[in-house]
């Protein structure tokens, strides 16, 4: 019978003589490489194990500790024979284990993974501050002041039982100096919003990083990690509990890139995908399709489909533009927002929602705490970051806790939450496209007052939202006949009166599909018609009287740009079109008008939303509803009183009666009777 090989020998071979497709001997070129690159982990593709030696990397897989030791004991003296001086200055050499055949959910981790190595994706959501670790200890025994070595493992410093050397158990001390230490970071991954089953809280695992993989994942990141499951002992008042925690000892971490979702979209899904670009009316569809069951709000719909696909983001060397379009939706209650942004959010790919104050302690940005336990500062990414290249929904906005306040600026224009805490200093990215809802602070929707009067937002973050809608539930006989038998339409038949809008699933693949293969491109056409329209918008203001009256800024420029990129992208085109400009010039106007249009000069006044001055119309329209108000004292007011009221305070016939029919159209005012007024309340 052969004499039986060891699993030092077969990995010996195995990095002697592995090739890869190029005939390379990888794993030999890459320790030869680690002194130059000054790295001490080997890492090692597991298919290139299970292809070479199938039973060692079954081993690998039934008892990774025991088994990477050994292999790193191979490397080790690998890396001595290359390079002494190196191999001995380094603590530990290692071995990792990338990309496993199969992942396992990481709400499916339990008992029977416990020492065994599995691969789990996830988001990090918190992370420790990397502090050192005793990996081996030197204590000096306080009797014979000889040295004991302890290697330690678990969660509790192990100290001798004994002296080794003169058997004495008096007090032992820690010799810092000749123990070797490591690095080692805690970090919290969570199942990614994608994986969770319906209507079920995110699970998480804690996951130990050592070494040389401290620090390489913030919170945020979608990562891979390949690692084996240890306990963690508990304890209780009476000892140790017969429960235990679960914790992942990391032998391998990889941030993961967009691409990763681009496997999911099959041939015949792309074909799918082109088919629906080629239909001459994809943009009926593409917009049918967006909360299909909501009646109207076509502007709205038409705005959350460009901030789904988004623009493109530039990367200039000292600036970076963001591509991704934020969407603000103020309105009075009842009128369809928190609907449309569980759309977006489940539709979208890395979709969230969440709400103003935040699903957890880190709310919208991002917190510092201090963990219980051991006293250390966790950094713990909240919303914003969670969403990083995606879309977060943020219901009731205006509701945002006061550190969000601060922090929610650089994280909506920079989409960088920065972090400087309890010796903890990190960037995390919130590469993320906003839509949010926010309810008027006094109920309803005042349309005589700005949008920051209105709401309990400052100017600073209004101006970071690429377009703003209100939504007003106004009374329209003709139009609330239609919505309930659009309403009731759903109840009747559970969807089937919605023909043409595109399926949940495919959807969300063509919006991956479409963000990222296709990168559109501005033609000279389209620069300028935005040149011209910036220019004519700039000076009409300025003719308009007011020099202050700035119509549209640079910041309506660059989201008018992202807007026209995200609908050639919606069409899968790699060219901006004129068409694309126009109708993102309409849209543009429309939001405009709804949030700062002077009525009475026709002119878009952005200035309204960002200084708040009242201009001509509001001062009459509010004339108008003081009278009202005054003479309703006494019941409805009648139109006779109301002009002779009105012509007291300078506002002849044919103006007034243009003034109370705007205020009827809003639903500010109502008629009870013919020929009386009332203010709605
Ligand atoms: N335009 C609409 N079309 C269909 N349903 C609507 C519309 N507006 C409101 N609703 C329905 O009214 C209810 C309240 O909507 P919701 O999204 O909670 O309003 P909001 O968040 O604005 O207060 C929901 O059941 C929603 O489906
Ligand atoms: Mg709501
Ligand atoms: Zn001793």
């Amino acid at each position: 019978m052969a004499k039986q090989i060891s699993h030092e020998e077969v990995f010996t071979r195995f990095v002697e003589d592995f090739r890869n497709e190029e005939s390379v001997l990888k794993y030999e070129q890459a320790i030869q490489e680690m002194p130059i690159k000054g790295i001490r982990s080997l890492v090692v593709n597991f298919n290139d194990l299970y292809n070479y030696d199938m039973e060692l990397a079954a081993e690998v897989m039934k008892d990774p500790d025991r088994i990477l030791e050994l292999f790193s004991r191979v490397v080790f003296d690998k890396l001595r024979q290359r390079d002494l001086v190196y191999a001995e200055a380094q603590k530990k050499i290692h071995v990792r284990i990338r990309a496993l055949p199969s992942l396992t959910p990481l709400r499916k981790i339990g008992s029977e993974h416990i020492s065994r190595l599995v691969m789990i994706k996830g988001i990090i959501v918190r992370a420790s501050a990397t502090t050192p670790q005793v990996m081996k200890a030197v204590f000096r025994c306080s009797n014979c002041n000889e040295l004991n070595y302890i290697d330690q493992d678990g969660e509790t410093l192990k100290t001798p039982i004994k002296c080794e050397h003169c058997d004495s158990k008096s007090r032992f001390d820690l010799v810092p100096k000749l123990s070797v230490f490591m690095d080692s970071q805690r970090v919290t991954t969570q199942e990614r919003p994608e994986d969770l089953p319906p209507g079920q809280l995110p699970r998480s695992l804690h996951v130990d990083l050592k070494d040389d993989i401290v620090d390489q994942a913030r919170p945020g990141d979608r990562i891979t990690i390949v690692g084996n499951v240890d306990l963690l002992q508990r304890f209780g008042r009476g000892g140790q509990l017969r429960i235990f925690d679960m914790v992942m000892e990391a032998s391998h971490i990889e941030v993961s890139g967009r691409e990763a979702e681009m496997t999911d979209i099959s041939p015949e899904d792309e074909e799918k995908i082109k088919e629906i670009a080629a239909d001459p009316w994809v943009h009926r569809r593409l917009i049918q399709s967006i909360a299909p069951s909501i009646y109207g709000h076509e502007n709205i719909k038409e705005s959350i489909l460009y901030l789904l696909f988004g623009g493109v983001n530039k990367n200039l060397p000292d600036l970076r533009i963001r591509g991704d379009i934020n969407v603000l939706l103020v309105g009075d209650p009842g009128t369809g927002k928190s609907q449309l942004l569980q759309f977006a959010a489940k539709i979208a790919p890395r979709g969230l929602m969440t709400t103003g104050r935040g699903s957890t302690a880190a709310g919208l940005t991002a917190a510092v705490v201090k963990e219980g336990g051991t006293g250390n500062f966790i950094l713990e990414a909240g919303a914003l970051v969670l969403a990083d290249q995606g879309v977060c929904c943020i219901d009731e906005i205006d509701k945002m806790r006061e550190e969000d306040r601060g922090a929610i600026h650089p994280a909506m224009e920079q989409q960088i939450v920065p972090i400087a805490k309890g010796g903890i200093v990190a960037t995390l990215n919130a590469r993320t496209s906003i839509l949010a809802a926010a309810n008027p602070t006094l109920g309803r929707y005042n349309p005589y007052q700005t949008i920051g009067q209105n709401i309990n937002l400052p100017v600073t973050i209004l101006s970071r939202f690429d377009v703003i809608f209100v939504l007003k539930d106004v009374p329209d006989a003709e139009k609330d006949s239609t919505m309930a038998e659009h309403i009731l339409g759903l109840h009747r038949s559970a969807g089937s009166t919605i023909t043409s809008s595109i399926d949940p699933e495919l959807f969300r693949k063509y919006i991956s599909y479409a963000k990222t293969r296709v990168r559109p491109i501005l033609t000279e056409e389209v620069i300028t018609r935005f040149r011209d329209f910036y220019v004519k918008m700039r000076t009409a203001s300025v003719e308009g009287g007011e020099a202050s009256a700035v119509s549209i800024t640079a910041r309506q420029l660059e989201s008018l740009v992202r807007l026209a990129e995200a609908r050639a992208k919606a069409h899968l085109r790699v060219e901006v079109t004129k068409e694309d400009a126009e109708a993102v010039i309409t849209l543009m106007q429309s939001s405009l008008e709804q949030v700062g249009i002077d009525v009475s000069t026709g002119q878009i006044d952005i200035d309204i939303l960002y200084t708040g001055k009242p201009r001509s119309l509001q001062t009459q329209l509010q004339k108008v509803l003081g009278r009202i108000a005054e003479l309703e004292r006494t019941g409805p007011v009648k139109d006779d009183d109301l002009y002779e009221a009105l012509a007291e305070d300078g506002v002849n016939r044919s103006e007034a009666a243009k003034l109370i029919s705007t205020l009827m159209r809003d639903g500010t005012i109502f008629s009870p009777r013919p020929g009386t007024y009332r203010r709605a309340s």
